[in-house]
Protein backbone atom coordinates (compact mmCIF):
# COMPACT_ATOMS: atom_id res chain seq x y z
CA UNK A 1 0.00 0.00 0.00
CA UNK A 2 1.51 3.39 -0.77
CA UNK A 3 -1.00 5.67 -1.10
CA UNK A 4 -2.71 6.25 1.89
CA UNK A 5 -6.48 5.42 2.41
CA UNK A 6 -10.14 6.95 3.84
CA UNK A 7 -10.74 4.79 7.01
CA UNK A 8 -14.50 3.61 7.74
CA UNK A 9 -17.24 5.97 7.53
CA UNK A 10 -17.08 7.20 11.83
CA UNK A 11 -13.55 7.03 11.51
CA UNK A 12 -11.83 9.99 10.10
CA UNK A 13 -7.92 8.87 9.94
CA UNK A 14 -6.47 7.35 6.98
CA UNK A 15 -4.88 4.28 6.90
CA UNK A 16 -1.43 3.49 5.65
CA UNK A 17 1.92 1.69 5.54
CA UNK A 18 4.31 3.26 7.60
CA UNK A 19 8.38 3.69 6.98
CA UNK A 20 11.29 2.81 8.97
CA UNK A 21 11.72 6.55 10.05
CA UNK A 22 8.16 6.80 11.00
CA UNK A 23 8.45 4.13 14.02
CA UNK A 24 8.64 6.83 16.39
CA UNK A 25 4.73 7.07 15.37
CA UNK A 26 4.07 3.38 16.23
CA UNK A 27 6.61 4.18 19.58
CA UNK A 28 4.12 7.03 20.92
CA UNK A 29 1.15 4.95 20.24
CA UNK A 30 2.35 1.83 21.88
CA UNK A 31 3.45 3.92 24.60
CA UNK A 32 0.01 5.82 25.02
CA UNK A 33 -1.64 2.06 25.51
CA UNK A 34 -3.80 1.36 28.76
CA UNK A 35 -2.07 -0.86 30.98
CA UNK A 36 -4.39 -3.85 30.31
CA UNK A 37 -3.47 -3.23 26.69
CA UNK A 38 0.04 -3.07 26.73
CA UNK A 39 0.00 -6.37 29.23
CA UNK A 40 -2.73 -7.84 26.41
CA UNK A 41 -0.75 -6.75 23.11
CA UNK A 42 2.76 -7.85 23.98
CA UNK A 43 1.43 -10.56 26.32
CA UNK A 44 2.93 -9.71 29.72
CA UNK A 45 3.89 -6.59 31.20
CA UNK A 46 6.55 -4.42 29.43
CA UNK A 47 8.05 -1.03 30.49
CA UNK A 48 8.58 1.93 28.70
CA UNK A 49 12.52 0.94 27.69
CA UNK A 50 10.68 -1.66 26.02
CA UNK A 51 8.68 -0.67 23.90
CA UNK A 52 11.29 2.20 22.85
CA UNK A 53 13.74 -0.48 22.23
CA UNK A 54 11.26 -2.74 20.49
CA UNK A 55 10.15 -0.05 17.99
CA UNK A 56 13.69 1.00 17.03
CA UNK A 57 14.63 -2.99 16.27
CA UNK A 58 11.06 -2.60 14.00
CA UNK A 59 12.56 0.16 11.78
CA UNK A 60 15.80 -1.97 11.05
CA UNK A 61 14.47 -5.27 11.03
CA UNK A 62 12.15 -4.88 7.89
CA UNK A 63 9.11 -5.11 10.08
CA UNK A 64 5.86 -3.73 8.07
CA UNK A 65 3.51 -1.64 10.02
CA UNK A 66 0.06 -0.87 8.75
CA UNK A 67 -1.20 1.97 10.61
CA UNK A 68 -4.32 4.22 11.25
CA UNK A 69 -3.43 7.90 11.42
CA UNK A 70 -5.47 11.32 12.89
CA UNK A 71 -3.71 14.74 12.44
CA UNK A 72 0.26 12.91 12.46
CA UNK A 73 -0.66 10.66 15.12
CA UNK A 74 -1.00 6.66 15.07
CA UNK A 75 -3.79 5.55 17.01
CA UNK A 76 -3.87 1.79 15.51
CA UNK A 77 -1.62 -0.43 14.34
CA UNK A 78 -1.01 -3.86 12.92
CA UNK A 79 2.82 -5.09 12.56
CA UNK A 80 3.79 -8.02 10.33
CA UNK A 81 6.82 -9.19 11.52
CA UNK A 82 9.76 -11.06 9.11
CA UNK A 83 9.56 -14.59 9.46
CA UNK A 84 13.30 -14.83 10.59
CA UNK A 85 12.51 -13.09 13.57
CA UNK A 86 10.84 -16.75 14.72
CA UNK A 87 12.33 -19.53 15.77
CA UNK A 88 10.17 -21.84 12.86
CA UNK A 89 10.32 -18.80 10.55
CA UNK A 90 6.24 -17.61 10.45
CA UNK A 91 5.85 -14.10 9.66
CA UNK A 92 3.94 -13.33 13.04
CA UNK A 93 1.31 -10.17 13.37
CA UNK A 94 0.64 -8.16 16.01
CA UNK A 95 -2.61 -5.25 16.65
CA UNK A 96 -2.83 -2.42 18.74
CA UNK A 97 -6.38 -0.08 18.71
CA UNK A 98 -6.28 2.45 21.51
CA UNK A 99 -9.47 2.20 23.26
CA UNK A 100 -11.02 5.67 21.92
CA UNK A 101 -11.48 4.03 18.88
CA UNK A 102 -12.41 0.61 19.19
CA UNK A 103 -15.08 -1.64 18.31
CA UNK A 104 -15.53 0.49 14.94
CA UNK A 105 -14.36 -2.10 12.74
CA UNK A 106 -10.46 -0.68 13.38
CA UNK A 107 -8.83 -3.54 14.26
CA UNK A 108 -10.76 -5.83 11.42
CA UNK A 109 -9.44 -3.15 8.55
CA UNK A 110 -5.97 -3.11 10.15
CA UNK A 111 -6.81 -7.23 9.79
CA UNK A 112 -7.39 -7.13 6.29
CA UNK A 113 -4.89 -4.48 5.24
CA UNK A 114 -1.99 -6.60 7.23
CA UNK A 115 -3.12 -9.78 5.16
CA UNK A 116 -2.59 -7.95 1.90
CA UNK A 117 0.53 -6.99 2.57
CA UNK A 118 1.53 -10.43 3.54
CA UNK A 119 0.20 -11.83 0.36
CA UNK A 120 2.16 -8.76 -1.72
CA UNK A 121 5.39 -10.15 0.14
CA UNK A 122 4.79 -13.40 -1.05
CA UNK A 123 3.78 -15.15 2.20
CA UNK A 124 1.77 -18.05 2.43
CA UNK A 125 0.90 -18.06 5.91
CA UNK A 126 1.65 -16.23 9.01
CA UNK A 127 0.97 -16.43 12.66
CA UNK A 128 -1.63 -14.33 15.27
CA UNK A 129 -0.28 -15.26 18.78
CA UNK A 130 -2.37 -13.61 22.14
CA UNK A 131 -3.01 -13.83 25.73
CA UNK A 132 -5.45 -17.11 26.04
CA UNK A 133 -7.92 -14.77 27.93
CA UNK A 134 -7.79 -12.10 25.15
CA UNK A 135 -11.58 -12.50 24.15
CA UNK A 136 -11.41 -9.50 21.59
CA UNK A 137 -7.97 -11.00 19.66
CA UNK A 138 -9.03 -14.04 19.77
CA UNK A 139 -12.63 -13.36 17.65
CA UNK A 140 -11.08 -10.89 15.60
CA UNK A 141 -8.47 -13.65 14.80
CA UNK A 142 -11.31 -16.45 14.48
CA UNK A 143 -13.23 -13.89 11.75
CA UNK A 144 -10.12 -13.94 9.70
CA UNK A 145 -10.06 -17.64 9.40
CA UNK A 146 -7.68 -18.58 12.36
CA UNK A 147 -7.39 -22.11 13.86
CA UNK A 148 -6.42 -20.68 16.96
CA UNK A 149 -4.76 -23.66 19.85
CA UNK A 150 -4.45 -22.87 23.28
CA UNK A 151 -0.84 -23.80 24.97
CA UNK A 152 1.44 -22.05 27.89
CA UNK A 153 -1.14 -19.63 28.83
CA UNK A 154 -1.23 -18.44 24.46
CA UNK A 155 -3.31 -18.78 21.85
CA UNK A 156 -1.72 -18.95 18.74
CA UNK A 157 -3.78 -19.49 15.21
CA UNK A 158 -1.98 -20.12 11.69
CA UNK A 159 -3.54 -18.01 8.45
CA UNK A 160 -2.99 -19.99 5.36
CA UNK A 161 -3.40 -17.14 3.03
CA UNK A 162 -3.56 -19.03 -0.16
CA UNK A 163 -6.75 -21.21 1.40
CA UNK A 164 -8.33 -19.73 4.40
CA UNK A 165 -8.11 -16.45 4.81
CA UNK A 166 -8.95 -15.27 0.73
CA UNK A 167 -12.67 -16.13 1.37
CA UNK A 168 -12.44 -14.82 4.66
CA UNK A 169 -11.09 -11.36 3.20
CA UNK A 170 -13.75 -11.51 0.49
CA UNK A 171 -16.53 -12.16 2.72
CA UNK A 172 -14.85 -9.70 5.09
CA UNK A 173 -15.79 -6.56 3.24
CA UNK A 174 -19.35 -6.12 3.23
CA UNK A 175 -19.58 -6.85 7.24
CA UNK A 176 -17.70 -3.18 8.85
CA UNK A 177 -16.09 -0.01 7.25
CA UNK A 178 -14.00 -2.00 4.32
CA UNK A 179 -16.04 -0.47 1.59
CA UNK A 180 -14.81 2.95 2.90
CA UNK A 181 -11.58 2.30 2.91
CA UNK A 182 -11.03 0.78 -0.40
CA UNK A 183 -13.88 3.02 -2.06
CA UNK A 184 -15.28 0.33 -4.27
CA UNK A 185 -18.92 -0.53 -4.00
CA UNK A 186 -19.95 -3.22 -1.24
CA UNK A 187 -19.90 -6.90 -2.01
CA UNK A 188 -23.39 -8.22 -0.41
CA UNK A 189 -21.96 -12.32 0.61
CA UNK A 190 -25.68 -12.84 1.15
CA UNK A 191 -26.40 -15.66 -1.37
CA UNK A 192 -24.15 -18.60 -3.11
CA UNK A 193 -24.40 -16.07 -5.71
CA UNK A 194 -23.47 -12.82 -4.50
CA UNK A 195 -20.56 -15.31 -2.67
CA UNK A 196 -19.43 -16.27 -6.39
CA UNK A 197 -19.36 -12.75 -7.34
CA UNK A 198 -17.35 -11.51 -3.95
CA UNK A 199 -15.25 -14.79 -4.84
CA UNK A 200 -14.30 -13.58 -8.54
CA UNK A 201 -13.67 -9.86 -6.91
CA UNK A 202 -11.11 -11.54 -4.35
CA UNK A 203 -9.38 -12.67 -7.42
CA UNK A 204 -9.24 -9.38 -9.65
CA UNK A 205 -7.93 -8.39 -6.38
CA UNK A 206 -5.24 -10.87 -5.77
CA UNK A 207 -3.57 -10.35 -9.23
CA UNK A 208 -3.99 -7.31 -8.81
CA UNK A 209 -1.70 -7.42 -5.79
CA UNK A 210 0.32 -9.65 -7.37
CA UNK A 211 1.80 -7.79 -10.09
CA UNK A 212 1.50 -4.34 -7.60
CA UNK A 213 4.02 -6.57 -5.36
CA UNK A 214 7.07 -5.33 -7.48
CA UNK A 215 6.19 -1.50 -5.66
CA UNK A 216 5.54 -2.65 -2.35
CA UNK A 217 9.82 -4.11 -2.61
CA UNK A 218 10.38 -0.10 -2.94
CA UNK A 219 11.92 2.08 -0.24
CA UNK A 220 8.81 4.32 0.64
C1 LIG B 1 -7.91 -6.62 19.77
C2 LIG B 1 -8.13 -5.20 19.24
C3 LIG B 1 -7.00 -4.89 18.26
C4 LIG B 1 -9.49 -5.14 18.52
O1 LIG B 1 -9.62 -3.85 17.93
P1 LIG B 1 -11.04 -3.25 17.50
O2 LIG B 1 -10.79 -2.06 16.67
O3 LIG B 1 -11.91 -3.08 18.68
O4 LIG B 1 -11.61 -4.44 16.59
P2 LIG B 1 -12.97 -4.45 15.76
O5 LIG B 1 -13.82 -3.29 16.12
O6 LIG B 1 -12.63 -4.64 14.34
O7 LIG B 1 -13.66 -5.76 16.32
C5 LIG B 1 -13.35 -6.99 15.73
C6 LIG B 1 -14.05 -8.14 16.41
O8 LIG B 1 -13.42 -8.41 17.64
C7 LIG B 1 -14.40 -8.78 18.58
N1 LIG B 1 -14.23 -7.94 19.74
C8 LIG B 1 -13.72 -6.69 19.79
N2 LIG B 1 -13.65 -6.27 21.06
C9 LIG B 1 -14.15 -7.27 21.81
C10 LIG B 1 -14.30 -7.46 23.20
N3 LIG B 1 -13.96 -6.50 24.06
N4 LIG B 1 -14.80 -8.63 23.64
C11 LIG B 1 -15.15 -9.61 22.78
N5 LIG B 1 -14.99 -9.50 21.44
C12 LIG B 1 -14.50 -8.34 20.98
C13 LIG B 1 -15.75 -8.68 17.94
O9 LIG B 1 -16.10 -9.96 17.50
C14 LIG B 1 -15.50 -7.82 16.75
O10 LIG B 1 -16.23 -8.20 15.65
P3 LIG B 1 -17.71 -7.62 15.44
O11 LIG B 1 -17.66 -6.16 15.77
O12 LIG B 1 -17.95 -7.92 13.98
O13 LIG B 1 -18.56 -8.38 16.37
C15 LIG B 1 -8.16 -4.17 20.42
O14 LIG B 1 -9.10 -4.59 21.37
C16 LIG B 1 -6.81 -3.97 21.10
O15 LIG B 1 -5.95 -3.24 20.61
N6 LIG B 1 -6.58 -4.61 22.27
C17 LIG B 1 -5.36 -4.38 23.06
C18 LIG B 1 -4.11 -4.95 22.40
C19 LIG B 1 -4.26 -6.41 22.10
O16 LIG B 1 -4.90 -7.15 22.84
N7 LIG B 1 -3.60 -6.87 21.03
C20 LIG B 1 -3.64 -8.26 20.65
C21 LIG B 1 -2.32 -8.93 20.86
S1 LIG B 1 -1.54 -9.24 19.31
Amino acid sequence: MNGTETAGAALTGTIRTLTPREMPLLRDHLLRLDRDSRRNRFNGVVDDSFIESYTAKCASDGTIVVAYLTDGEVHGAAELHQPDQSSDHLPEMAFSVEREVRRQGLGSLLFKKVLEAAVRAGFERVRITTGSENEAMKSLARKFGAHLTFGHGESTGIIELKKAAAPSIAADLPQTSLRASTGKRALKVATPADFARASLAFGRWYWRQVFRAWDLQRPA
